[in-house]
């Protein structure tokens, strides 16, 4: 891979952040493009031959693991970081393998298995492993795929997948997986025959996937709803494309929880409000003022927070990645919120790193109480992953005194200059 333009921060898994409280944020922040989406149109970029463009890419470091994973499938890449594009070249000329140093470092690599099954009939792929936050299993992916006709083998801990031509069907899926949905929709898109995926994910970013695909030249129907139906094209029908990707709506929210937790106000602009619409009125449920604007969002915040319950729910529920940061907001807000997280069991690790400054958080299984104090106070703590780390940031703008928080590598996974967007709406805050 080849890169242009100033790497906005050093690739340092010593880094650190400091931050402290200062003025309430003041002034207006861009929203980037989805960690989320973009890692799956890149994914999708195997599909046909050609020159892409991917526009409004987030300078991250899960683009440039995923660019590493396609490279080594044979895919040209050029980051231009100066204009946020991704320049993808497919020559046609790939290794239908993703190795396991590279599928272990980023969930997203699992999404290479159904374009290349569905285009070329085979793939071996490294079976991912966990997560900071438990166990990732991709049972829904295999078992959808069989229904399409593939067969799996493990062998040393690879996945053989083979299907001489995959046909359509009817596919129920027993959750509605993100991932899940993805695979079998790009599988899909070669298949012989139509698809239905019912229960289907219908976040964004699978809208965005999907919007993508029918510029490709995919036959998709049921875009936004949770039932997908893929009517199949032939193996050589789909062409390259420029595509922009949608905005990222954790890194908006958490500029959202970051002007609400200071008293701020601020515009966060190119948020999509459409995309985050239960979270946002859980938000003015705690007293924060949301208006809607032609770029963006106004968010001002209130003297003081108060609590909420919150549970977490596949989309358009509260997605659980907003999780973090609406506990990192109910540690100081006024009374008992009580959240429950309904999609990885153990993604509570961080609370134990937000006792650190003071929170008053209790957790019982599924479940946290949390009892908001009057004021935090800072102290070293540890980015567990990429969203808890966040919300210790957002935590941070409002402790006495300063908080150092280290592992930033897991922060900068999936949050393009969070320190410098911060830092132009006046926090106190700076990358060691
Ligand atoms: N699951 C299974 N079997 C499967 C697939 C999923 O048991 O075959 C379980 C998972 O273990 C998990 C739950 O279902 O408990 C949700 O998994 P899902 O497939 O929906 O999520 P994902 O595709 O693995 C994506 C995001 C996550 C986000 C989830 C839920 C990417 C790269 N990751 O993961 O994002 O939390 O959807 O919205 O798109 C993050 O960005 O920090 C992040 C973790």
């Amino acid at each position: 891979m080849s890169s242009n333009g100033a790497r906005s921060f050093a690739i340092a898994p010593g880094a650190r952040i400091k931050v402290a409280p200062g003025a309430p944020l003041q002034g207006t922040v861009d929203v980037p493009g989805a960690k989320n989406s973009v890692l799956k149109l890149m994914a999708a970029c195997l599909m046909a031959d050609g020159n892409y463009v991917l526009s409004n890419v987030p300078d991250i470091e899960d683009v440039v693991t995923m660019s590493e994973l396609l490279s080594s499938i044979g895919l040209v890449i050029e980051h231009h970081r100066d204009t946020q594009e991704l320049h993808i070249t497919n020559n046609g000329n790939l290794q239908l393998f993703a190795p396991y140093e590279l599928v272990e470092r980023i969930r997203a690599s699992v999404n290479v298995l159904g374009p290349l099954l569905g285009r070329f009939g085979e793939v071996r792929i490294a079976l991912p492993g966990g997560d900071d936050f438990g166990s990732r299993p991709i049972d829904m992916h295999l078992r959808g795929l069989t229904e399409l006709g593939a067969q799996f083998e493990m062998r040393h801990g690879d996945i053989y997948a083979r299907a001489e031509r995959l046909h359509g069907t009817n596919i129920t899926l027993d959750f509605p997986s993100v991932g899940a949905t993805e695979n079998l929709l790009t599988a899909a898109v070669f298949a012989k025959g139509s698809t239905s995926i019912e229960n289907a994910a219908r976040e964004p970013e699978i809208g965005d996937l999907c919007n993508m695909l029918v510029a490709m030249g995919a036959d998709i129907e049921g875009i936004g709803s949770s039932t997908l139906v893929v009517h199949g094209v032939e193996r050589n029908a789909l062409r390259a494309v420029h595509h922009t990707v949608v905005a990222d709506r954790v890194q908006a929210a958490t500029y959202i929880a970051a002007a609400a937790i200071t008293a701020g106000e601020v515009v966060v602009r190119g948020a999509i409000a459409g995309h985050m619409e239960m979270l946002l009125t859980r938000f003015t449920d705690m007293g924060v003022v949301l208006v809607e604007q032609h770029d963006g969002l106004l968010v001002i915040g209130p003297e003081r927070l108060k609590s909420i319950d919150v549970v977490t729910l596949p989309y358009p529920g509260i997605a659980t990645d907003y999780k973090p940061l609406v506990v990192a907001m109910l540690s100081v807000a006024e009374g008992v919120g009580i959240v429950t997280e309904n999609l990885y069991p153990g993604r509570f690790r961080y609370v134990d790193e937000l006792q650190r400054l003071g929170a008053n958080i209790r957790t019982d299984g599924h479940h946290a109480v949390v009892r908001g104090e009057a004021k935090l106070s800072g102290a070293p703590v540890r980015a567990p992953d990429i969203r808890a780390g966040a919300a210790l940031v957002v935590a941070g703008l409002v402790a006495e005194g300063e908080t150092i928080i280290s592992d930033v590598h897991h922060i900068d996974r999936g949050y393009d200059d969070l320190v410098g967007r911060l830092c132009t709406l006046g926090a106190n805050i700076t990358r060691l």
